[in-house]
């Protein structure tokens, strides 16, 4: 089965809609054929010889039964006329799932007997087969042009003399009591740039690395790249130890620094005044990003040329719109270096990526008695999910304890893997602190128990280049919104054996090979996970985000960012009775802080009457914020438009706030 059509299938594609012979699709085999190809399939496990990656990850199990193909139902239909007019369910009596305490590591409340469970929570049985057809590669046509930075965003670039210097794992250096002190600094500021340093690396998408060195290639390089070909990403997250100048450049090869004024021209939205004629400065990156001009014109152009659904009828616009999606899931797979398009889910966002993970392999694989592993930082997205599989399953949540600074603690988290651990699910970066979180220490340490790894990646995406093959993890799941593109579009990679194993979620059009009343046939990945009419406009408009970050350049961007965030460290402390909350050594865009005596909402509204719009509040993550006694901070949190004039912004008012200027 194909994927979708491409332009030049579309005329000759077997698969039309239209009228159905009884029991034979127009183009389709006999769909008994069908049924015992894909069940063949699914006991091959039908992805296994897809590209092997170096870490082997958790074990296979085999097959569940439950996915099996059903004996054949008889279905009697008939006519039905609704008694009474159709008015929906009744209201369900409210269900409260019982909040952890804050307290890291102790046992989940004891879950509900099956009975008790309201109807809503009964599982969706997987259908009568998971056989699998085994779609093969869509033969992309990747006519999209990547959007290319003008070389107005490029400032200064660097002759490669200059350049040469240190590599771009060249960090900066703040003091440690700087960072956990910050009453006992001086009031002024350390010298600091009045512009964030000068970053010179190499420019656009890492694809080709040579000689061990960091290669990135131009943005309209083929996006066909072998995906194995990616470079390792430098860190730029370490907030190291001693203070150095903050105009020590990150160098790399001969490349340029982004200009954020340049870029901030591509964001119609960042030339917005509100508040009575204020510049917006939009600080609240890590609930949401802005959208550059180039996601909104291909969101209305696929509307003005392209749109139709998908994968279903042999019409030009019906290609167009297949050929955009589809490039749109490579776009994604690109961008996390997943090994394969069969890898990329496409969902509304983090939040149901991670639903649907607990609800199609959670519900298959996790039993009474079984623990789940979170941590101390997860966003709300990355625990209730996880309760209501324990409410639903018997299966106990645990919770792996971090520092004062806001850092899992590694020994501990070890501790806590064991025989009875099913899945670990951890936060790349935390929205509420901002630390960056050793996912793949944590990974391995997982998979050498044979334990399932999900790594929410919500607040990664849009600050450092990732790589699910080097972080080794069986899920990865992001946001578009979160990364320049749209709301209501996201993805879950999912590791090509672990996902032949994992059901379907819901049911409908576009996830079956074959459907009878007796029994129906899935699709494999991803289209099993893909159940209806998806988001096809914004998948599309995701592709136009992630080129648009890769035309800067990831690393580009993390070092700018991490430019940035040192730049507004050290400002932020000089605030008196400001405190950070959240001062681990790797951090990644967030500053959230309290001011003694001042509540936060105050804060919040003294900065948005100067346009500058932040996040007061617990972040949907209380756990966290409780755990440093909390109910609320204040969240700026910043992206590669954002510049120190912006920082200074903010600190003016924090310090007029005071009753100073
Ligand atoms: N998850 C978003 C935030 O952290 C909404 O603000």
């Amino acid at each position: 089965m194909p994927l979708g059509l491409t332009a030049s299938e579309a005329s000759t594609s077997p698969i039309q809609d239209g009228p159905v012979a009884p029991g034979v699709a127009p183009g389709f085999p006999d769909p008994s054929i069908i049924a015992r190809m894909a069940n063949v399939f699914f006991h091959l496990a039908p992805n296994q010889s897809l590209t092997p990656t170096a870490d082997p990850g958790i074990p296979i199990a085999p097959p569940n039964p439950a996915f099996a193909p059903a004996p054949n139902v008889v279905t009697s239909v008939a006519p039905h006329t609704p008694a009474n007019p159709m008015v929906g369910p009744p209201d369900l009596p409210p269900t409260t799932i019982p909040s952890i305490v804050p307290t890291p590591n102790l046992v989940a409340p004891q879950a509900p007997s099956p009975s008790s469970l309201p109807p809503g929570f009964s599982p969706p049985l997987p259908g009568a087969s998971a056989g699998s057809a085994a779609p093969v590669d869509p033969p992309f046509a990747l006519g999209e042009t990547a959007q290319l930075v003008p070389a107005a965003h490029r400032a200064n670039p660097y002759d490669s003399a200059a350049s040469a210097g240190a590599g771009a794992e060249t960090s900066y250096f703040l003091s440690e009591a700087t960072l956990l002190a910050p009453s006992a600094q001086p009031v002024a500021a350390p010298a600091i740039p009045q512009a964030p340093p000068a970053i010179p690396i190499a420019p656009h998408a890492v694809l080709a690395p040579q000689s061990g060195a960091t290669a990135e290639a131009p943005a309209g390089a083929p996006a066909s790249a072998p995906a194995a070909q990616k470079a390792p990403a430098a860190s730029y997250n370490f907030l190291e130890l001693d203070l150095r100048p903050l105009a020590a450049p990150a160098r790399g090869a001969a490349g340029f620094p982004l200009d954020p004024e340049a870029i901030k021209r591509d964001f119609p939205i960042l030339q917005e005044r509100v508040n009575g004629g204020k510049k917006l400065i939009w600080l609240d990156n890590a609930a949401t990003t802005q959208k550059p001009l180039a996601v909104i014109e291909r969101i209305s152009d696929f509307y003005k040329h392209e749109n139709s659904n998908i994968h279903r009828a042999a019409h030009a616009l019906a290609a167009r719109a297949t050929d955009a999606y589809e490039a749109a899931r490579e776009k994604t797979r690109r961008f996390l270096n997943a090994p394969s398009v069969r890898d990329i889910i496409f969902v509304r966002g983090a939040t149901e990526g991670i639903n649907f993970v607990a609800q199609s392999w959670g519900r298959a694989n996790v039993k009474e008695g079984d623990e789940i592993l979170v941590s101390h930082l997860e966003h709300h997205a990355n625990i209730v999910p996880w309760q209501q599989l324990c409410a639903q399953t018997g299966a106990k949540l645990r919770v792996a304890p971090v520092d004062d600074s806001g850092q899992i603690i590694l020994e501990a988290y070890e501790k806590l893997l064991g025989p009875k651990t099913k899945i670990v699910a951890v936060t790349q970066v935390s929205n509420a602190l901002g630390t960056v979180t050793p996912v793949t220490e944590m990974t391995a340490l997982a998979h050498q128990h044979g334990i399932c790894v999900l790594v929410d990646g919500a607040q990664a995406v849009s600050h450092m280049p990732i790589d699910v093959q080097a972080i080794g993890c069986d899920f990865y799941v992001f946001s578009g919104h979160k990364v320049f593109g749209p709301t209501g579009i996201g993805a879950v990679y999912g590791r090509d054996s672990v996902l032949a194993q994992t059901p379907p979620w819901q049911g409908g059009g576009n996830m079956i090979a074959d459907v009878t009343f007796e029994k129906t046939v899935f699709q494999g990945p991803p289209e099993r996970f893909e159940a209806g009419t998806g988001n096809i406009a914004d998948a599309v408009g995701l592709g136009a985000a992630i080129d648009y970050v890769e035309s800067l350049g990831m690393a580009n961007i993390a070092a700018y960012e991490h430019g940035l965030l040192e730049y507004a460290t050290a400002k932020m402390l000089a605030v008196p009775r400001l405190k950070l909350i959240g001062t681990a050594r790797e951090k990644a865009s967030v500053l959230s802080f309290v001011i003694e005596g001042k509540e936060t909402v105050e804060i919040g509204k003294a900065l948005d009457a100067e346009g500058i719009a932040v996040r007061s509040g617990h972040h949907c993550a209380q756990p966290i914020l409780r755990r440093f006694g909390l109910e609320a901070t204040v969240r700026p949190s910043l992206a590669f438009y954002n510049t120190c004039e912006d920082v200074d912004a903010l600190v003016d008012v924090l310090f007029k706030l005071q009753g100073r200027n």
